[in-house]
């Protein structure tokens, strides 16, 4: 085995957290567009969510995780990073990249730093590109974070929407390791299809329709064709699953624990029986946050390390779905790390 940190697996050394204070339950939620506790539990499984203040932006939320990464990372003697990747459908601004102003904030330097744009499997994409930077030897400690204030471009009209969306951010430190240590990632599987890509929009605001030229009509809101994406989240990150479970030659090519997107408890669980999970090893926080699209799966980790759900030692199975469409999933043995 090579010396700590030589090696050209991704090994995950640091987890952080950070949603921001408000939560806004469904019993206020019913008080401001038409719906209620009951519709919102039965369908999704979701009781609140957190929202940002209007002075918080994503690099806001992004900075703060990124930062208790890194102080979760020091804490193992793995101090700073080579390159910075934010995962975000909600950028600062459509023009620059928020990752280089996380990494500035951060104090990082001039290292490398850029934007993932796959809705909500950015986080598994940007983990993935991290793993890339690192087997290329081009990188040797990499901050992934997953960052959004999804409620900013939520119809304020649109109750569907709004009973799932949430803000919040969370971001892991990759270092150079081992494929056989614990805490280095396994196979990744990825996917997209374009031609679903009219099902998760905002279609407003780039180049096909630019302000202002876009006209009165011009939607500057997020839609989802819930019904047909709800099946084709199913059905991608089941096949997903059991397409980087086969890869990864756990005994069963059964994972202890899924930590999956959080976008639909009835998602999750169809998931997890297809893939023959019991419903109780799919980690669930999504009643309390609601669906953070990029920053789903990293909130989840941090949920799942203080529910005492993730241990060392469990074999985990991550797997996302989002627009693009985008899909993905990787699975790690848990490493011995304290998220900050
Ligand atoms: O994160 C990326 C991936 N995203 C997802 O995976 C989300 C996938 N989709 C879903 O989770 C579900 O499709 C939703 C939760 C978005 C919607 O649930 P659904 O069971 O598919 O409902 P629906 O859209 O078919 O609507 C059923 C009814 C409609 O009323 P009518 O037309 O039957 O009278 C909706 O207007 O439920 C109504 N409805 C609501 N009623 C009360 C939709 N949203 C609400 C609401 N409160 N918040």
């Amino acid at each position: 085995m090579n010396a700590r940190g030589t090696g050209r697996a991704a090994v995950v050394c640091g987890l952080g957290t950070c949603v921001p204070p408000y939560a806004l339950t469904n019993e206020e939620l019913s008080g401001l567009v038409d719906t209620s506790d009951a519709w919102i539990r039965s369908r999704t499984g979701i009781g609140r969510r957190h929202i940002a203040d209007a002075s918080t932006a994503t690099s806001d939320l992004a900075v703060e995780a990124g930062g208790r990464a890194l102080k979760s990372a020091a804490a193992t003697g793995d101090r700073g990073v080579d390159a910075v990747i934010v995962a975000t459908t909600t950028p600062d601004h459509p023009c620059p990249a928020t990752a280089p102003l996380v990494t500035t904030r951060l104090g990082l330097g001039t290292v490398p730093a850029f934007d993932v744009a796959a809705v909500c499997t950015g986080f598994l994409y940007g983990l993935a590109a991290g793993s890339g930077l690192i087997a290329a030897g081009t990188a040797r400690r990499v901050l992934v974070i997953g960052a959004e204030t999804f409620s900013r471009i939520l119809d304020p009209a649109d109750r569907s929407s709004r009973a799932i969306f949430g803000d919040g951010a969370g971001a892991v430190v990759l270092r150079a390791g081992e494929p056989d240590e614990p805490g280095a990632l396994g196979p990744f599987d990825l996917g997209s299809d374009g031609s679903g890509s009219d099902l998760i929009t905002v279609r407003t605001g780039g180049s096909r329709h630019p302000y202002p030229t876009a006209g009165d009509g011009a939607d500057p809101y997020f839609r989802m064709n819930g019904k047909a994406v709800f099946r084709n989240a199913v059905e991608r990150m089941t096949e997903s699953s059991r397409r980087v479970l086969a890869r990864t030659g756990w005994p069963g090519a059964c994972p202890d624990l899924v930590v999956a997107h959080q976008a639909n408890l009835r998602i999750l669980h169809a998931v997890a029986d297809r893939i023959g999970v019991d419903r109780a090893d799919c980690f669930v926080n999504l009643d309390r946050v609601g669906n953070t699209a990029a920053a789903s799966i990293p909130l989840a980790l941090g949920d799942a390390h203080g529910s005492g759900a993730l241990t060392a030692g469990r074999r985990v199975l991550l797997t996302a779905f989002g627009g693009g469409l985008t899909w993905g999933a990787c699975t790690v043995t848990w490493p011995d790390i304290q998220p900050a």
